[in-house]
């Protein structure tokens, strides 16, 4: 028997050998550079292979590793999946194996001393701050002031010329600052361009200033910034005055890490960026956008790594939170328009990501989106171009392949695309480790910056860059340069630190004091950005972007909300979200909680500067004079007990999501949907709040009398759920994505290898199902007034587009607000498109009952066209206007003059 289980090790062992062999010979032959990985996967398997224990336990941690990322359906992904964890797990497994046998004899023990020894001179080397690296040439030798909201608003009001002094020295900046063109910034990038050495161009190309064991040695530990650096960093040249550039995240605003590598709480935690969506309202996230960049510039960062503007597809993916499109390009393109203008006014670099087509956390690396050009220039292109049009200054290729080829190694995106037909000049940054490929493949093919560039798979190495330059390698098309091939090869490796130097003209970073990465940038890391102005911005975002979904008593004529003192005198909170900490205690701060969802993009508030959505709900409710009971559960029997003699019940629901995987479901968490349909039993008026990441399931929407909807809201989630409910501002946010009836409306992560977008333009209201499909459409959002909407009529007077059209709205219920009218395109049948597009939305100021504005679209040739190998300007539609994409006002024939 004993001898049956050995033979039959044996041979299992056998079987790993073979199954590494293979993963090495693929990589090999896919990846020419991982050579020393390569040798240490294989010294690993030797020496494992003397360890029969050793073997077994890295054999069983190799197949847990897998099941946990998921078994992805292709051969190829599990052979990648496959080595990144059984090449760190066969090394440590067979370092052990190693250092149990040198200590069996004397040479053994004294080869190990000498190695014990080594090994702590590379962990000592990469301590933060120790590491020659670290010390940087300073970029502004005479400053060290951190710009903070008080010092910008003494040194904005003081006309003195002290005042003035000091406002150049520190960089303050009291007024948005207008971006160079695009060709006055080239011109003198050229300049620099031509007095740098090959050295310094190459250090613009790759990040630096991360804690990662180096790339040759495979490692299973997270690699992390160092102490007094950014998310992404990259040296400053301060001989020819090129300013260090440092990324930072983005999703909820200035992502702040737990102590020591940042402050948490000294930035605002801002609405989610499909918050912002819902809010339909460029001016105001143009403002936003404008306050997070201050925060960033007195961080001492000066590129936030967003808008995320993607369009949304699959209604489970877990970064939906992050992208302000919602599902629809136009909507996007309009939020990525203002967001640019907005942060890039500060001083601070945007960057629109993820580029492209990363529409699904699950196998993000792997995946290869297949995607038909009609879908990718309509549907999910338009973010992009309107952010580039508006002149954001850099782009990140996303971690998913695209038709067949990693994104940030794929010409017909990076170069064909982005950087000819959409007419980017700025440069394209890796995500995180997205770059699989030596520069051969990927900087002639449109890549121009590494992130980090440390741990993990790090490619453009300034050596590396070298030998390749010069051997002018590199196999290309050269989209759109119009150069012959070797003339294009030269200026190929040019172009990454060109366009990095223009895009630093471009936003005056060569004017702006900026520290250096390092210890110079730690007392703006730390030092305290918020400003009263600020917060009560964020508190106004996130109360206009609460969606209200129904407001519809189940009995009688009179609403549930507001919830006025004449009508409720005691009011029953439900639910445990009403107490839910914000919270971040594990990686970097990265864990999602319902008020800003979980990844990279993740801000954190420690709890004592935050205040708990039933804490406002209490101080509102009170100055109302209004009394309130609690249940703070979800539990159905405490519950009930908490709705005696109430008046109201109030329930807060909610769900959370995160970067890297998707959604497991579309339900609110905790049984919530049971304890509302129990509290729906009550004969009194039941309203449900809800906090979520993207779409959700409403099932006992006809049970109850209100619903109101919340995407991830950011630190003043409490204020703006107590502004709304008890009627301080008026609904007017719209929903940016369609909430369906049940999860097979929707599109379901695919866990295939080539995910092929079939449905094409036809998601979300442009479904040919979508009324069938929503419960509460695209577009849908209440107010607690009514408006009218006029005819339209075209307007010939000043319109300085192609089409313009006027419509009067008028509030005609009897409370004041504002209304989003929206316009929608219809084609004739020829053009072959959905029945609906929108091509145009415009928000009211808020109107006094009985009041009017008169809303003007102003269609451009682009909003006429439609996209069929090019985009084909169309003769005639009818535009339908109207609330929301299913409750359509008025419409009027559009035909162009000949
Ligand atoms: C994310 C990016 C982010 C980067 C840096 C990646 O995991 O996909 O969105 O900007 O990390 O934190």
């Amino acid at each position: 028997m004993m001898l049956m289980l050995f033979s039959a090790m044996k041979w299992l062992h056998a079987a790993l050998g073979l199954l590494l062999f293979v993963l090495v010979i693929s990589r090999m032959a896919r990846f020419p550079n991982l050579g020393m990985q390569t040798l240490h996967l294989g010294l690993g398997v030797l020496l494992i292979s003397r360890k029969l224990p050793l073997f077994i336990s890295s054999l069983v941690l190799f197949w847990i590793s897998i099941y946990a990322k998921g078994v992805p359906a292709d051969p190829w992904p599990v052979l990648a999946a496959g080595w990144s964890v059984c090449s760190p797990c066969s090394f440590f497994a067979g370092l052990v194996g190693f250092c149990v046998a040198c200590w069996r004899s004397t040479i053994g023990k004294f080869v190990l001393v000498v190695g014990l020894a080594v090994l702590a001179n590379v962990i000592i080397t990469l301590h933060p701050l120790q590491h020659p690296e670290d010390i940087l040439p300073r970029f502004n030798p005479n400053t060290s002031t951190a710009e903070t909201p008080s010092l910008r608003l003494r040194l904005c009001s003081d006309y003195s010329a002290e005042a003035a002094a000091e406002r150049k020295r520190i960089g303050v900046l009291c007024e948005p600052l207008a971006p160079l063109s695009w060709e006055e910034a080239e011109k003198r990038a050229e300049v620099t361009l031509l007095a740098m050495s090959d050295e310094e161009r190459y250090s613009l190309m790759q990040g630096i200033g991360w804690i990662g064991l180096p790339t040759w040695l495979p490692s299973p530990l997270p690699a992390i910034p160092k102490i007094g650096y950014y998310m992404g960093n990259t040296p400053p040249i301060p001989r020819l005055g090129v300013p260090p550039l440092k990324l930072h995240d983005a999703g909820n605003g200035f992502r702040n890490m737990p102590e020591p590598l940042g402050a948490s709480g000294s930035t605002i935690m801002w609405p989610c960026s499909l918050a912002f969506g819902a809010t339909w309202d460029t001016t105001l996230v143009k403002e936003v956008a404008g306050a997070i960049g201050r925060e960033y510039r007195g961080k001492g960062a000066n590129v936030i790594l967003g808008p995320s503007v993607q369009v949304q597809r699959v209604a489970r993916n877990g970064r939906n939170f992050e992208y302000m499109s919602g599902e629809d390009p136009y909507l996007g393109a309009k939020m990525s328009e203002a967001y640019v203008v907005g942060v890039q006014g500060e001083g601070v670099m945007a960057c629109l990501k993820h580029f492209g087509f990363n529409e699904q956390e699950t196998n993000r690396n792997f995946q290869s989106s297949v995607v038909d050009e009609k879908t990718a220039w309509e549907l999910y292109y338009p973010p992009f171009e309107a952010g580039v049009a508006a002149g954001a200054a850099s782009v990140m290729c996303s971690y998913n392949r695209v038709n067949g080829t990693h994104s940030c190694a794929n010409e017909a995106l990076l170069r064909r695309d982005l950087k000819q037909k959409m007419g980017f000049r700025g440069f394209v940054m890796t995500d995180w480790w997205a770059l699989h490929h030596p520069a051969d493949s990927s900087v002639v093919r449109g890549l121009d910056m590494e992130m980090p560039g440390a741990g993990g798979e790090t490619y453009l190495y300034k050596g590396d860059l070298r030998t390749m330059e010069e051997s002018q390698a590199g196999n290309f098309t050269g989209y759109g340069l119009g150069l012959e091939k070797s003339k294009l090869q030269r200026e190929i490796y040019n172009d990454p630190a060109y366009r990095i130097l223009s895009a630093a003209y471009k936003l005056h970073l060569f004017d702006l004091p900026s520290c250096t990465p390092g210890l110079d940038c730690v007392e703006p890391i730390f030092s305290n950005q918020r400003s009263l102005e600020a917060e009560k911005l964020a508190m106004r975002c996130a109360s206009e972007s609460v969606v209200l979904l129904k407001n519809e008593p189940r009995t009688g004529e009179t609403k549930a909300l507001p919830l006025l003192p004449s009508k409720v005198k005691k009011l029953a909170l439900i639910g445990e979200a009403w107490v839910a900490p914000s919270r971040s205690t594990n990686e970097l701060g990265m864990m999602g909680d319902y008020y800003s969802g979980g990844g990279s993009g993740h801000c954190y508030i420690p709890p004592e500067l935050f205040t708990l959505p039933i804490v406002s709900m209490y101080e509102r409710a009170n100055s109302l004079g209004i009394d309130i009971s609690s249940a703070l559960t979800n539990n159905i029997t405490d519950a009930m007990n908490g709705i005696k003699d109430a008046d109201a019940i109030v329930v807060l629901a909610a769900t959370t999501a995160e970067e890297s995987r998707d959604r497991a479901s579309l339900h609110l968490d905790n049984g919530a949907d049971d304890l509302i349909f129990e509290l729906a039993k009550q004969e009194k008026p039941v309203i449900v709040l809800t906090q979520v990441p993207g779409t959700i399931l409403l099932p006992w929407k006809d049970n109850v009398d209100a619903i109101a909807l919340m995407f991830l809201g950011g630190e003043f989630t409490g204020h703006a759920w107590a502004s709304i409910i008890f009627g301080d501002v008026s609904p007017s946010a719209k929903l940016p994505i369609m909430l369906p009836k049940n999860e097979s409306y929707t599109v379901q992560p695919s866990e295939e290898f080539d995910i092929f977008y079939n449905e094409g333009l036809y998601t979300s209201y442009r479904s040919t199902s979508a009324s069938e499909a929503a419960t509460y459409p695209f577009g849908h959002g209440l107010s607690y007034t009514e408006f009218q909407y006029a005819t339209p009529a075209l307007q010939d007077q000043d319109c300085e587009s192609l089409l313009c059209v006027q419509v009067l709205v008028k509030n005609v219920g009897g409370r004041s607000g504002a209304e989003v009218v929206q316009g929608y395109l219809e084609f004739p049948p020829e053009a072959d498109e959905p029945k609906l597009i929108l091509r145009g939305f415009q928000k009211t100021r808020v109107l006094e009952p009985g009041s009017s504005e008169q809303i003007s679209f102003k269609f451009t040739e682009r909003d006429f066209s439609v996209y069929l190998n090019g985009w084909r300007l169309q003769s005639r539609a009818t535009l339908h206007i109207g609330s929301s994409s299913a409750d359509l006002r008025q419409s009027i024939e559009l035909v162009l003059p000949q």
